[in-house]
């Protein structure tokens, strides 16, 4: 958050920087009154009477309340300006429009302009702005990246907005802020941001159907013999699902399971083996698949490029 990336985040570090900046002033200056106080008129051993007594003070107390209240007036109109001024309704001129979904426990992204649909790791050009309509499947979520934006939350039956723009190539890692369930904390988010050739690379590959590769068809015909087909969609093979990640460029992904698990064949096979052991309490169920089954799906999910 103190190394933004984003127009957005530089705004909101400024602002943060500001009200820290006020009251570590207030801080120094009460914490000093206090202590000198303390060694001024500490006792000197040789009293033999109280000192005197004094209450009441117009002017003292006067100062203590409206010092504060202006404190607190400036402080108040500085961040409402600031929240006004990064809360866009509409996307601004030339945004890429994201569609992104709070699911336990995982993000999807649907680029609806560009016909994409996603899960946990969200692809943007460099430099430019980024829309983000932000939704909720069940319960609340909340997207913070810190590096690019301020954290909203993805409520149901409601769209809430951020925007940010990543002004340098790489990746941003986030987390869903809201307590969601069981496996809020393994609810990750990448932004990984790229140069306009890599990322419409990224995106010409995405529009794709999935691949298909002769050898694969077993493995293929594994898949839509078993449940798996009735969460997840493979474009140009099974659509029907949706509850879960859209595996049709499976292996363009760095991670799995929301950024729990890197993406390696290893990692898939202990997925299919026991969803649990990866992500406790996911809502992947167990499917008791035989290690033959487990070998037929893996070796078909890894030629989704
Ligand atoms: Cu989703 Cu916490």
């Amino acid at each position: 958050m103190l190394d933004p990336v984003s127009p957005v985040s530089t705004t909101i570090r400024d602002l943060f920087m500001l009200v820290f900046g006020v009251i570590g002033i207030i801080f120094v200056v009460t914490e000093g009154a206090l202590v000198w106080s303390m060694i001024r008129f500490r006792s000197k051993g040789n009293e033999t009477t109280e000192p005197p007594q004094i209450y009441g003070s117009n002017p003292i107390e006067l100062a203590w309340t409206v010092i504060p209240i202006l404190i607190v007036l400036v402080l108040f109109l500085v961040t409402t300006r600031t929240i006004y001024s990064l809360d866009l309704q509409e996307p601004p001129e030339g945004a890429l429009r994201v569609k992104a979904t709070g699911h336990q426990w995982w993000w999807e992204f649907e680029y609806e302009d560009l016909g994409i649909t996603t899960a946990g790791e969200l692809h943007v050009p460099k430099g430019v702005p980024v829309f983000v309509e932000l939704r909720s499947f069940d319960v609340i979520h909340s997207f913070w990246v810190p590096r690019l934006a301020g954290k909203i939350d993805a409520i149901p039956n409601r769209e809430n907005h951020l925007w940010f723009q990543a002004d340098k190539v790489g990746t941003w890692y986030g987390q869903c802020a809201e307590f969601c369930g069981t496996q809020h904390a393994k609810m990750l988010i990448r932004v990984i941001s790229e140069d306009e050739d890599d990322f419409d690379s990224w995106v010409a590959n995405q529009q794709l159907d999935a691949v298909e590769i002769p050898e694969a068809l077993s493995g293929k015909d594994t898949f839509l013999s078993l449940a798996c087909v009735n969460c997840h969609n493979i474009d140009g093979v099974m659509l029907q699902g949706g509850f879960a990640p859209n595996l049709t460029h499976l292996m363009s992904r760095e991670t799995i399971a929301s950024g729990a698990a890197e993406n390696t064949p290893e990692n898939l096979k202990k997925w299919l083996r026991d969803p649990n052991s990866i992500k406790d309490g996911c809502l992947m169920p167990n499917m008791m698949l035989s290690e033959e089954q487990i070998d037929l799906l893996v070796g078909y999910l890894t030629t989704l490029k």
